[in-house]
């Protein structure tokens, strides 16, 4: 197989959560392009309709924070070699202030949700011989930020899941890998006020925020043959900040 070959994922199924726009979107486009069927889910039935308007994705409804709902998901789509999760929202607010419903809250939809979907996957991932698994995680979960610990506490527990999910599935061929942006433009970033952004951006090495399809190549990477070798990795995508 040549090097671009390892790219390719034809003939496989692919599930993107949050596919239905930001980052999630530009992966599962990438996945898409690189040969695969793939799912893309929104919470509300137009959300998923308007995401697959007009394009070779699938779609389907899910709140990832609901249990059964991921179990019907997975019911819908059958099998399937590649999951990315990339289902979230963001939280802000300061430590002092936060309720433990907030706190309850994030960890259901970035923590719970992403491990219900990695065990549905694992688990026919499993009966098939291998698959890659990519949990969306964020700088913010790999060092401190202030006025995110609802968001970065459930990120963090996403970043350790990886670890532990690869660890523990190395055996079965499923490969589990993390993907960490900083700062991407897209809906969840678009509530950030300007000077905020702009002191964020500064720490930057590369001085301005990331379009969603810069996230895609590392994620086709991961999910790919190419990524064939790498598992319990998190890819830092942050304009270098953490080179720091
Ligand atoms: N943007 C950044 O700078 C950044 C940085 C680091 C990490 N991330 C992470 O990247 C992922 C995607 O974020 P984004 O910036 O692309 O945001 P976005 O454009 O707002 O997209 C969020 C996606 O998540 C879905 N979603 C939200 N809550 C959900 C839930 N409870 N169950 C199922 N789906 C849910 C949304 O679906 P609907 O169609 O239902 O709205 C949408 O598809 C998130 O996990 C986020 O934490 C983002």
């Amino acid at each position: 197989m040549s090097a671009l070959d390892a790219f390719r994922l034809d003939g496989k199924v692919a599930l993107v959560t949050g596919g239905s726009r930001g980052i999630g979107r530009a992966i599962a486009d990438a996945l898409r392009d690189a040969g695969a069927e793939v799912w893309v889910t929104s919470r509300t039935a137009e959300g998923a309709e308007r995401a697959v308007r007009g394009t070779r994705l699938k779609g389907a409804t899910c709140d990832v924070s609901d249990a059964a709902q991921v179990e019907a998901l997975f019911e819908r789509v059958g099998d399937v070699d590649v999951l990315v999760c990339a289902a979230g929202l963001s939280s802000a607010g300061r430590a002092s202030e936060v309720s433990p419903g907030e706190m309850r809250r994030m960890h259901e939809i970035h923590v719970l949700g992403a491990l219900a979907c990695a065990q549905r996957a694992h688990a026919s991932m499993k009966a098939r011989g291998g698959g890659s698994i990519l949990l969306v995680t964020s700088v913010w979960g790999l060092a401190g930020q202030p006025g995110t610990l609802p968001y970065g506490a459930a990120k963090a527990a996403l970043a350790h899941s990886v670890k532990v999910l690869a660890l523990e599935w190395a055996r079965d061929g499923v490969r589990v890998n993390g993907l960490a942006p900083g700062f991407v433009e897209t809906a969840m970033t678009a509530e950030v006020g300007e000077p905020v952004k702009e002191k964020l951006l500064s720490r930057v090495p590369l001085r301005r925020a990331a379009e969603p399809d810069e996230m895609a190549g590392p994620a086709l990477l991961l999910c790919s043959p190419a990524g064939s070798y790498v598992t319990g990795h998190i890819l830092v995508a942050d304009g270098g900040e953490r080179a720091r």
